[in-house]
């Protein structure tokens, strides 16, 4: 382990398996936040949460090439390694694990996994290798680290969903857990790529949490799924998003579409600002 900046830094698969066994002999609970890096106050609410309920906190830092597209954002995507292990250190995270490509695909992308229904409508229909990718990678942290516990953040709830069932279809001994969405003062959810946004751009970013919340709202009062749908359609459009990949009431566990609320349901969305494209999600109440 390489002390750096208050947090030890480790890159080699190897050297996570003797740190994580010697902790699990210790009775120590474990917890794992995977993430890309780049921390804003949106990943920090899931390494607090670690800190709360586990003994030990291991932040995994790695930009997965195999959940973006051949035209996504792979090459731009934000890096700072240095800034993050400075956080993470200042937190009093145990571990920042950060390993290589290599340490992570030794033989490229064997062994994929895939969770068909759930990664196939929403964000999976536009992005049609992602959750295969995002499936992969976190399985392969699961068995690496055998945390306890690992966080996730429900801003991306699709991702969310998928992580639940693949733990609950493998088995995984982990227990997982969802962390409410941060935000900006105006509604704004922090994302990595609210860097991309123009000023003008950013100004109309909230729009889109924005009509998420009134196309709630309106079904809590009884209105209708379908006109809600393209009410919300059309304020996004009209309010300056160029592209709207979908807008959709689903079931908020199977993420099927729904027209009736009789079960816990989402509102879920992804909209184009220029060449940046945001998602976000709010519950809908039922009864
Ligand atoms: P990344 O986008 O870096 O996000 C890491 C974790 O932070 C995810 O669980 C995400 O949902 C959570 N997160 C991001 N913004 C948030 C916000 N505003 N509020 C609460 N939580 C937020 O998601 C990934 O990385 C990757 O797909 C990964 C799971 C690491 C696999 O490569």
């Amino acid at each position: 382990m390489t002390p750096t900046s208050g947090i030890s830094v480790i890159r080699a698969v190897s050297q996570l398996c003797d740190q994580v066994s010697a902790w699990r002999g210790q009775n120590r609970r474990i917890a794992l936040v995977p993430t890309m890096g780049a921390l804003h106050e949106g990943h920090l609410a899931l390494v607090r949460r670690a800190l709360e309920i586990c003994d030990r906190v291991i932040v995994s830092l790695f930009v997965n090439p195999t959940q973006f597209g051949a035209n996504e954002d792979l090459d731009a995507y934000p890096r700072d390694e240095a800034a993050d292990q400075a956080v993470l250190g200042e937190l009093g995270v145990h571990l920042l694990y950060a390993p290589t490509l290599e340490e992570m695909y030794p033989d490229g992308l064997v062994t994929p996994i895939q969770v068909p229904e759930l990664a196939e409508g929403l964000c999976g229909a536009f992005r049609p290798v992602h959750f295969a990718g995002v499936a992969t990678i976190v399985t392969r942290l699961f068995s690496q680290s055998s945390p306890h516990v690992a966080l996730f953040g429900e801003k991306d709830y699709q991702q969310l969903q998928v992580i639940r069932a693949l733990v609950r279809d493998l088995h995984i001994p982990v227990h997982i857990e969802g962390v409410a969405t941060v935000r900006e003062e105006d509604g704004l959810a922090l994302s990595s790529r609210n860097a991309y946004l123009s000023p003008a751009e950013r100004a109309i970013a909230p729009l889109l949490f924005a009509t998420l919340k009134h196309v709630a709202a309106g079904i809590e009062t009884g209105g209708g799924v379908g006109e809600l749908i393209e009410e919300g359609k059309k304020a996004l459009l009209e309010g300056g998003f160029s592209k709207i990949d979908y807008l959709e009431v689903c079931d908020a566990e199977t993420l099927k579409p729904v027209s009736r609320i009789e079960a816990p349901a989402r509102v879920l969305a992804a909209a184009h600002l220029g060449t940046t494209r945001l998602i976000d999600n709010v519950a809908v109440k039922v009864g």
